[in-house]
């Protein structure tokens, strides 16, 4: 299969590093195709283990090129530091990529991200502050500053002194904040400039030759379905498309292009954030996935909400994607539980819903309907093929994958590369 894309199927974190990196091994290229370094994706491998924010997961490979393609936003002071962690444990970025078409988070967006977060109080969204949202708002509003504008000192100054004339009058007149002065920020990105020039092309003709040379290409999602700024539970979201159709637009290729798109999910779901979460666990339980499953933000390092399965979400990325398969992560995790329950619908304001609801009021008022299934209490992580599996946890799987009417082909038992059954 030429173009696979690999993305979350959920609320984020759901294995998207692990699991890119397990499509690695066999790529050409590994693209990035929206968000920037809001993502955390961890790969571990024997004892080593990487958290990349930017770069794509398939850098570990020699024969990888990594993409970093028009729909991302893209902080070079924070990209320069991953190449040099990168370089740092040995591993080689020379062949990275990067859109020239890409745009630019500058030192106002993260400003903003934190202001605009504080000012929002109780109803905030609980972004990274890694400046995204107020990035993705300057592309939309055909203000921002991209990558190629780095080239061109005498551009690059013009549009930031347009854009801080804007900036400026918000931060002050309405976040209360001192001006930002552009000197020091030109100065700043212009030295950029010289050690990004190399990497930067026309990553939209790049990719669009490696599949019609029938190259093996994998677009890694950041973010997750639930986060999407269309598909997701709006306004708690990200300001991207995370889901399949980002990929089109993010990569600038064509539908036809895409040959299989792999969702991925937790075995169980997490949230970092504010919004609504029908099957989140505010009890011991929950607090035991948190503990577990190691849930504390990669980025931000806070804690994630976490709560049962919920095969109505589920459907519904497998819907908006188009998903051709799914790769359940982090079913050890579930290994600690008697019993374990998924949700197969909702009850909201006296009405049941079996599709996931539009209307965030709804939503937020939603009872989750449950089955339960009866736990396995033991370890699973050494399992390498299905029949390693105890019946318990085949019939888990099973429930799944016929709900969600897609094939669940890959299920991973642990952090580690290795830690993986192949489903055949
Ligand atoms: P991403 O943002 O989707 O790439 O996910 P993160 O890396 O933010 O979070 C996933 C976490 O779960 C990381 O710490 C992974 O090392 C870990 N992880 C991935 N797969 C498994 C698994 O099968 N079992 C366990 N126990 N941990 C896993
Ligand atoms: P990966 O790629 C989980 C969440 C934030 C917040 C909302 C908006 O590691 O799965 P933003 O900074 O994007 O404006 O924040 O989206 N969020 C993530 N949650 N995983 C991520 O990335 C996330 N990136 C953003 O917590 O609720
Ligand atoms: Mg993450």
């Amino acid at each position: 299969m030429p173009a696979t894309a690999v993305l979350g199927a959920q609320w984020g974190d759901e294995g998207k590093g692990r699991v890119t990196d397990y499509f690695s091994e066999k790529a050409d290229y590994v693209v990035r195709y929206q968000g920037g370094n809001n993502a955390g994706h961890t790969i571990i491998v024997g004892d080593q283990k990487l958290a990349l924010s930017l770069i794509p997961s398939g850098v570990m490979y020699p024969q990888v090129i990594p993409v970093i393609a028009s729909g991302m936003v893209v902080d070079p002071r924070v990209l320069l530091a991953e190449i040099d962690m990168l370089a740092g444990k040995g591993i080689d970025t020379s062949r990275l990529r990067i859109s020239s078409n890409a745009h630019l988070i500058m030192p106002y967006h993260r400003k903003l991200d934190a202001v605009m977060e504080r000012f929002l109080g109780r109803s905030q969204i609980g972004t990274t502050k890694k400046g995204i949202g107020p990035a993705y708002t300057d592309k939309f509003a055909r203000q921002g500053i991209r990558v190629q504008d780095l080239f061109d000192p005498k551009i690059f100054r013009e549009k930031l002194e347009v854009a801080l004339e804007d900036k400026n009058k918000l931060l002050t007149r309405v976040y209360n904040q001192l001006p930002i002065d552009s000197g020091p920020i030109a100065d700043e990105y212009l030295a950029y400039a010289e050690r990004l020039l190399p990497l930067v092309t026309d990553t939209s003709l790049l990719l669009w030759e490696a599949i019609r040379d029938g190259k093996e290409v994998i677009f890694e999602g950041a973010q997750g379905t639930l986060l999407d700024i269309d598909h997701g539970t709006y306004p708690f979201v990200t300001s991207s498309s995370p889901t399949a159709g980002g990929v089109l637009t993010g990569v600038g290729i064509g539908p036809k292009d895409l040959h299989r798109v792999v969702g991925i999910a937790k075995a169980y779901i997490s949230r970092v954030g504010t919004g609504p979460f029908p099957t989140e666990l505010s009890d011991e339980i929950g607090d035991r996935m948190v503990d577990i499953g190691g849930e504390y933000g990669t980025v931000t390092g806070r804690r994630r909400r976490c709560g049962w399965l919920d095969l109505v979400a589920l459907r519904y990325a497998v819907r908006v994607n188009g998903l051709t398969d799914l790769f359940l992560t982090k079913l050890d995790v579930l290994s600690h539980f008697e019993a374990i329950k998924v949700a197969v619908g909702y009850t909201s304001l006296g009405e049941r819903y079996d599709e996931f609801p539009r209307q965030q009021r709804v939503l937020y008022n939603c009872t989750p309907v449950y089955e339960e299934f009866p736990g396995w209490n033991t370890d699973i992580t050494g399992a390498r093929s299905s029949d390693d599996l105890p019946p318990e946890a085949r019939t888990y799987i099973e429930f799944i994958e016929d709900t969600i009417g897609v094939p669940i082909r890959w299920v991973s038992v642990g952090p580690e590369r290795t830690q993986l059954v192949e489903r055949t």
